[in-house]
This record gives C-alpha cells, sequence and structure tokens, in this order.
C-alpha cells in the first residue's frame, strides 16, 4: 500500500456525525493517510490505569473503509490534569527556578519518573492494541521533541541526571575540573552533586558547562523518544516508527534522535509568524528540507505542511493562490516520499483555533481544498516513481550540533548565528540552483565535490582527521573563520596558531582576528572587485603559508591589504579559507569559484526567484521547477528534460510549479 498524502486529523474535535463527511471530502482531494492520536492522552486514557480507545478504533476503521490509513501519535506531549495532580513534579522548572504551570502542551520534565512510567505505559497500551490493525500504518512519537523547552528543566531531578551523565562522561570530579578549567572564579567542584543545573546567576556561567548541558539535555529527550520507538518496534512488526522534528530546531540533536526511527519527519510552515525574514526565503525552505533528508540521509515524510494562515495569538500572512501547491511541490522535490497537511479542518476552540487547516471552520471546502487536490493529482504519479531513492549532490554542507550550541553559549557578535552562517552557504548554492546534501559530524565526505564546513568551533581530533583526510585524498574544502578555537570540552585549544591542526591544510595562519561589532569591513574580491562586497560579525588577519593563493582581501582597518580568503593546494585536494562571514554578493563569488574549479555545476539557469530541484528515481530523474516570485520569472531548462507537467515555454507564472523528466544514464 503506498501512501503518498495525508492530514493531521482530531475526529475527536468533531461531532461522530461529521466524520463520514469529512472521509469522502479527504478521499476525492486524494488524501490516502491520516496522522492523529497526538495530543488525546485525555481521551485514551481518562483516568490513571483506564484506557479507553474505541473513539480512536472507530475512527481508523472508518477512515479505513474510505481506504485511508492511519499514523498512530503517542500522546505523551500533552499529559493530562490527573497526571500533574498524581504527581506535581512532573512540570518542568525554568531557569529562574520557576516551576511552569499546567495549561499549555509539553508541561513536563524528560527525566521525571512518573511522567516517564506512566508514558511507557499508555505507549505499550496502544502498540499492543494496534499491533495487528491493517489500517495502522505506522507510528509517530510523540510531537516536536525538545519544542518549548528552551529553557526547561532544571529540577533537582534533572540536575541529579546531569550529575550521572558527567560521571559518566568524566569519571572523576578532578578531570572534569581539569576539563571545564573551573579553577577560574573559584567554581571548583569536590563532588558531582555540588554541580548546578544551569540556573540564572548574577552572571554568566562557565560556557563548558553550559555546553555538556545542552548535550545532556539532547541526550534526554533524544532517549524518551528512543524509549518510545524501542517499546512500539518490539510490540509492531512491520509499522514504521517516525517523528515529526521541526527543521534547525536546536534542542535536541537530530542525527542522535533520528537513529532509532525508521524515517524522519519534519514540521513545513513557510510562513511561520516566527520566523525571521531570512528562514522564510525559499532557500531557507528548501534547505531545511535538505537537512531533513540529510538526518538519515534518505527520504523523509513531512508530517505537518502549512495548509493555510496561520498563528496562535498573532498570525502570519496568507498564502497567496498557488503558494501551497507550490511548498508541497518544494517538499516532494527535496525528498519527501509523503506530504501530510495540517489541519484537516480548522478548529473552533482552543490555543489553536485561528491555526487554519484545509478546510476552514464551517468545513465547507473552498480555495485551499482545491488547490492542494490539483496539487495532489499532479504530484502523485512522479511520487510514485521516485518513492524511496534519495538523491545525492555533489556538495555537501556540514551541519554540526556541537558548532550550534557552543556558538549559542558564545556567539562573538551579539547577530552571529551558526544557522544563520549555514543557510547563507546555502543560499550561494541555491542561487545556481547546485542540489546541496547536509552532512553530519560522522557523515562520509567522500564522494563529494565540494564540503563546506562553517564555523568548527570545537574541532576535536575524529573530525579534524576526517577533514584533513578529506582534502588529502582530492576533495575541497571550504572553511571559515572561527575554525579549530575550542577543545570538546569548549576549552581554548593551544596547539599552535588558528585553525588549529588545521593550518597546514589550509594553508593560513590566523594572526590577528576583529569582532566587527556594528561596521562591516570592505573586501575586494582580487579578480573581480566590487564596491559592495564586505566582511560581517568577524574578521580573521590571515597569513598566508606553504604557496596559498590571496583570493580576496580586507579594504580597512588596521589589516588593510591582508588577505580575507585564500585557497591552498594541501595533498590532492584543496583548501579555502574564507576569514570573515561574506554579504551575499562576496560570498557567491566564492561559491561560484569554489563550485567552478570542483565542476559542481547547477540544473538549470533561472531568474532570481525560481527554483530548480531534481528529484532522483530509479528509472527517470525528475526536476523541479519551481517560481517562489509573485510575478511571472524566465528560466531555461535543458534540452535533456522532457517537460511532464506544468506547461512548457521560457515563462513560468507566479507560484508556478512545472515537472520535467530524463532518463538516467
Ligand atoms: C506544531 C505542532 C502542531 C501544531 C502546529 C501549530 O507543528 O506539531 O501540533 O501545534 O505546530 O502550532
Ligand atoms: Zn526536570
Amino acid at each position: 500500500m503506498s501512501v503518498e498524502f495525508g492530514v493531521d486529523y482530531y475526529p475527536e474535535h468533531w461531532d461522530r456525525s461529521r466524520w463520514e463527511t469529512d472521509a469522502s471530502l479527504m478521499r476525492e482531494m486524494g488524501v490516502d493517510v491520516v496522522r492523529m492520536g497526538e495530543f488525546s492522552w485525555f481521551k485514551l486514557e481518562p483516568d490513571p490505569g483506564n484506557y479507553d480507545f474505541s473513539w480512536l478504533d472507530e475512527a481508523i476503521a472508518l477512515l479505513g473503509r474510505h481506504g485511508i490509513k492511519t499514523v498512530v501519535g503517542t500522546p505523551t506531549a500533552a499529559p493530562p490534569r490527573w497526571l500533574v495532580d498524581l504527581d506535581p513534579s512532573i512540570l518542568p522548572v525554568d531557569t529562574q527556578g520557576i516551576t511552569r504551570g499546567f495549561g499549555g502542551r509539553h508541561h513536563v520534565c524528560h527525566s521525571n519518573r512518573t511522567y516517564r512510567d506512566r508514558s511507557m505505559d499508555i505507549v505499550v497500551a496502544m502498540a499492543e492494541h494496534y499491533r495487528g490493525n491493517p489500517d495502522v500504518v505506522g507510528w509517530q512519537v510523540d510531537n516536536e521533541l525538545g519544542n518549548s523547552h528552551e529553557n526547561l528543566c532544571t529540577c533537582d531531578s534533572c540536575r541529579s541526571g546531569f550529575h550521572a551523565w558527567l560521571e559518566r562522561r568524566y569519571g572523576g570530579i578532578e578531570s572534569l575540573n581539569a576539563a571545564w578549567g573551573t579553577g577560574f572564579w573559584s567554581q571548583n567542584y569536590t563532588a558531582f552533586s555540588q554541580i548546578p543545573a544551569p540556573r540564572i546567576t548574577p552572571n554568566s556561567h562557565n560556557p563548558s558547562l553550559l555546553l555538556d548541558w545542552r548535550r545532556f539535555c539532547s541526550d534526554l529527550i533524544a532517549g524518551f523518544g528512543r524509549m518510545q520507538v524501542e517499546a512500539i518496534r518490539g510490540r509492531c512488526p512491520g509499522k514504521f516508527v517516525t517523528h515529526n522534528m521541526m527543521g534547525f530546531a536546536e534542542k535536541v540533536d537530530y542525527y542522535d534522535l533520528g537513529a532509532s526511527l525508521d524515517f524522519a519527519s519534519h514540521d513545513q510552515y513557510p510562513m511561520g509568524y516566527w520566523m525571521s525574514e531570512e528562514e522564510k526565503s525559499p532557500s531557507s525552505l528548501a534547505a531545511t528540507l535538505d537537512f531533513i533528508r540529510g538526518v538519515k540521509r534518505r527520504n523523509f515524510w513531512v508530517m505537518e505542511e502549512q495548509a493555510g494562515p496561520a498563528g496562535w495569538e498573532t498570525l502570519g500572512r496568507t498564502p497567496g493562490p498557488g503558494q501551497l501547491g507550490l511548498w508541497t511541490a518544494q517538499a516532494v522535490a527535496h525528498g519527501a516520499d509523503a506530504v501530510v497537511f495540517f489541519r484537516w479542518r480548522t478548529c473552533t476552540f482552543g490555543t489553536e483555533e485561528f491555526w487554519h487547516g484545509i478546510l476552514p471552520h464551517s468545513g465547507v471546502p473552498g480555495r485551499r481544498y482545491a488547490e492542494l487536490s490539483r496539487m495532489i493529482a499532479r504530484l502523485r504519479p512522479v511520487m510514485r516513481e521516485v518513492k524511496g531513492v534519495c538523491r545525492e549532490g555533489d556538495v555537501g554542507i556540514v551541519y554540526d550540533y556541537d558548532q550550534c550550541w557552543a556558538l549559542r553559549i558564545q556567539p562573538h557578535h551579539p547577530k552571529l548565528s551558526y544557522v544563520s552562517a549555514i543557510l547563507r552557504y546555502y543560499a550561494a548554492f541555491f542561487r545556481r540552483n547546485i542540489p546541496v546534501d547536509f552532512l553530519g559530524p560522522d557523515a562520509e565526505l567522500k564522494g563529494y565535490k565540494v564540503v563546506v564546513a562553517p564555523l568548527m568551533f570545537v574541532l576535536g581530533g575524529d573530525t579534524e582527521e576526517k577533514l584533513r583526510r578529506y582534502v588529502a585524498e582530492g576533495g575541497a574544502l571550504v572553511l571559515t573563520m572561527r575554525t579549530g578555537v575550542k577543545t570538546e570540552t569548549d576549552t581554548c585549544r593551544t596547539d599552535g596558531s588558528l585553525p588549529c591542526g588545521l593550518t597546514d591544510v589550509a594553508g593560513v595562519e590566523v594572526l590577528d582576528y576583529d569582532c566587527l561589532r556594528d561596521s562591516d569591513v570592505p573586501v575586494a574580491w582580487v579578480a573581480s572587485p566590487s564596491g559592495e562586497d564586505c566582511g560581517t560579525w568577524w574578521s580573521d588577519v590571515l597569513s598566508p603559508r606553504d604557496g596559498a593563493e590571496v583570493l580576496a582581501t580586507y579594504g580597512d582597518g588596521f589589516y588593510r591589504g591582508a588577505p580575507a580568503v585564500t585557497v591552498h593546494r594541501y595533498g590532492k585536494g584543496i583548501a579555502y579559507y574564507v576569514g570573515t562571514q561574506p554579504s551575499a554578493s562576496l560570498l557567491q563569488k566564492i561559491v561560484d569559484r569554489v563550485s567552478a574549479a570542483a565542476g559542481a555545476g547547477g540544473l538549470a539557469e533561472a531568474e532570481d526567484g525560481v527554483e530548480v530541484a531534481c528529484r532522483a528515481g530509479a528509472g527517470a530523474d525528475y526536476l523541479f521547477v519551481m517560481n517562489h516570485a509573485d510575478g511571472p520569472r524566465r528560466v531555461e531548462v535543458p534540452a535533456a528534460w522532457a517537460p511532464v507537467d506544468g506547461g512548457e515555454g521560457p515563462s513560468i507564472e507566479p507560484y508556478g510549479v512545472r515537472i520535467f523528466k530524463r532518463p538516467r544514464d
């Protein structure tokens, strides 16, 4: 049974008499799967230990009769009031020591015994109940693990969990003192039990403590997910287990969380009201999807795709005609094997009553229903041909949580953001329609023509060795400012000039550096200087060695004329060093130079606003041409691609999608 399109459905929010109508309307639009149950703990267990799955059984069966399969969500993101009453210590404690109350969702501490036990009880009960149900195709554990947990939880239970975690990592307290440098400000510990969970202090915590705390929290939450996955997997053979991730959200290391899943899922809200303009740009949306594909190096599901204007207390913009379909196509183009829309019908009560679904409050199908029905019909035949085949690009960008966390703790420049740097590098490849893969710290680099590893701030022996080998064996590596600065325990490295450990590979030493605060520094690209090129956030003043070539120099400051960007041959390969965060114009020059030298080409040439992406299939590859702009745009698709759907000619309409095909060579 093949499923491609779905909706997040909450039958418990509607009168039973409506379910039949919903199922027929879903079927008519091409929905073949629903996700249900992920917030209905109370409905499923109204009193402790007293389970009632009858309403969900009925919904699953009714939808099944219409040919619609179900993904069951475990409801652990919304613990009912009785559970909090049973043990109030399940409530999380924030960094001010304040207990967050019941009333939203995710009001939990993941290390709390009662919460973990009760979660497992209901997960096991559900897994046993649905194991043989032919209409249930798979499971989603919890919901967006790590969401609503930014500063949580610092309770006593988490603190002792942290102590045990640290003891496993460091063995004895003296090695922790040495690894963290607790001699600074008299923070030496004589027992693990003295170590705080990082509550607010009169000023800042030790960065080494903060980094280990983030690692601990990630392990804790990923471990909570894994515990559910294992319970389900052991009981429900033949059904997949997944989890809905949130793109570049930072709380949980998704490589780790993803390891136990059959495939990753993701929630994509292209017009999220909480997102910056950069995050909402077409290239960032594409990057997010590529990152999720990178989590397991395989295709994924979008478990929640925005289906209307969305917000809680405040709302984002309303997607214009064509945009919902465009985003659906974009998800498929980047490796979604199924797209599930959030949500079927807009709820009429609760926090999300303005988070619009496909159907409006009235339940009467309108513009969104019609538009998505059309796009489903267009995409399904392609999806059936490409399902399960994972694309591989020539270019890889390293995304590493340690860097993200360590730079969150010490961003240097107030605006420096690891994710933002990643998105900017990605955007320069995107602009040329060069496909990009995301690589975790353990990923194999071999085979990539270009690897970009921005801001490798915390750099340990294994990763360093891997980067070195990649270049020695013929790869083209892009390194940047703030590489090799820190040890794995987040203290400063002392083994030579920056980039520590990689100076011979990069062919540079950093002699001096400058945090650019409110000023940018002009940069001259040696081959074609122009007024708009500059560096932001930071500049490394470089001294080339071993024959490194200077590609760009600084145009201002005490280091005027000093190298800003260099390239160096090492072994059979080549290493670039970029000493600043380049402006978009400068970054484009760097990326163009790097990709031309490595022979990493774009799929097609298109005007700004048009994205061209390739989805690999078993017998043929598909090219998706997508116009994210609100006006017509020009695109030139190479003749080898035959049009399949969506028209021909050089002009593509606003929010238009075209699909082309080429047999595999
Ligand atoms: C997340 C959740 C959904 C819903 C939407 C909208 O993605 O997974 O349950 O809350 O956001 O807020
Ligand atoms: Zn806690």
